[in-house]
């Protein structure tokens, strides 16, 4: 039987337009589920991250698509979308394919159609300030006039390439948004959303919309999500690890830093940075990270704001790229 305590939110930093929100859902009552999605949907709407939602970096034909989650530890059920394009809201269009549909995951065109179903409002996802730095990217080092669309793509793939393999230089730009809430009844819900890697090739899926990559609740254990790499935690199933080493007895750091060591086994010459949060079944919360002085938030339903702590730093050893 779980603790009785306050509801709890844990969030990747990037998650403080929304934790407020969220833990307000808990105050009223609200679901964990209720809760991940009202704090994410603030993330979306934020026109200043170039990472999720609304104004999020397009791919490398100039067009944003989303990936977004949700898992539910009781009863396992989960949703997700992947590649939507033209609707803002990718996390509660994730709910309503997991409430309102007999599958866990809809992608591309798809996505599209079940949200204009669902009744939701198109959106012009690409914003000027997206677009610009999406142009600047293109058009650095070549000479200036008018390119094709295909001439943008080879460029484009050519910078990606160009900067993925020089650890000199940073990675692409990319990041997600994680929430996790555990309600007064010791409930657990996880929702991940992300525009995914900026100039990613078009129809490519990050961890977010893979349930056990990038999402995992289990009210049982606990529950995780991560940012990052995402075809790092996609081959490591990271987030289902960390709950199942738990499951197996790890407390929740011994499970963060087992399930971070794991991506060292990783042949990867794009390897970088990966992050997760998790929330065990009791409420304790953690968080992890490759690059050090990362932090993540928390807030629960006694607080006033939300404290932020820095995430432990298990280091991606047998990359050149680990901080
Ligand atoms: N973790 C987000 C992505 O790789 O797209």
């Amino acid at each position: 039987m779980a603790k009785t305590m306050p509801g709890l939110v844990v969030a990747s930093s990037n998650g403080r337009v929304g934790i407020t929100e969220a833990v307000d859902v808990l105050r009223t009552g609200g679901s964990a589920l209720e809760a991940v999605v009202a704090g994410i949907k603030l993330v979306e709407a934020n026109p200043n991250d170039h990472s999720v939602g609304f104004s999020g970096l397009p791919n490398l034909l100039g067009e944003v698509e989303l990936d977004a989650s949700v898992m539910v530890g009781q009863g396992l059920t989960a949703g997700a979308v992947g590649g939507l394009q033209g609707f803002q809201d990718a996390v509660e269009l994730a709910r309503m394919v997991m409430e309102e549909l007999p599958h866990s995951l809809i992608t591309g065109e798809g996505a599209a159609r079940f949200a204009s179903e669902m009744g939701m409002s198109p959106v012009e996802l690409l914003t000027d300030e997206a677009s610009r730095i999406w142009r600047a990217r293109l058009e650095k080092g070549q000479e200036t006039g008018d390119v094709s669309q295909r001439r943008f793509a080879e460029k484009i793939g050519e910078i990606v390439r160009r900067v993925s393999q020089d650890p000199e230089k940073p990675a692409p730009p990319h990041g997600t948004v994680n929430f996790i809430a555990r309600d007064r009844e010791g409930r657990l819900a996880v929702g991940v959303s992300t525009s995914g890697w900026a100039w990613k090739y078009p129809g490519r899926l990050g961890d977010s919309p893979i349930i056990g990559a990038g999402n995992y609740a289990d009210d049982r254990w606990g529950a995780a999500a991560c940012t990052g790499r995402g075809e790092m935690a996609m081959r490591c199933c990271t987030a289902h690890s960390v709950v199942t080493f738990m499951r197996c007895g790890m407390s929740l750091s011994e499970a963060l830093t087992t399930a971070m060591q794991d991506l060292r086994a990783l042949d990867d010459p794009y390897a970088s940075e990966m992050n997760i949060v998790a929330v065990d079944r009791d409420g304790g919360h953690g968080a992890a990270s490759t690059t050090a002085g990362k932090t993540y938030i928390f807030m629960d339903e006694s607080m006033e704001s939300y404290e932020e702590p820095t995430r432990m730093h298990v280091p991606l050893v047998d990359s050149p790229r680990c901080a």
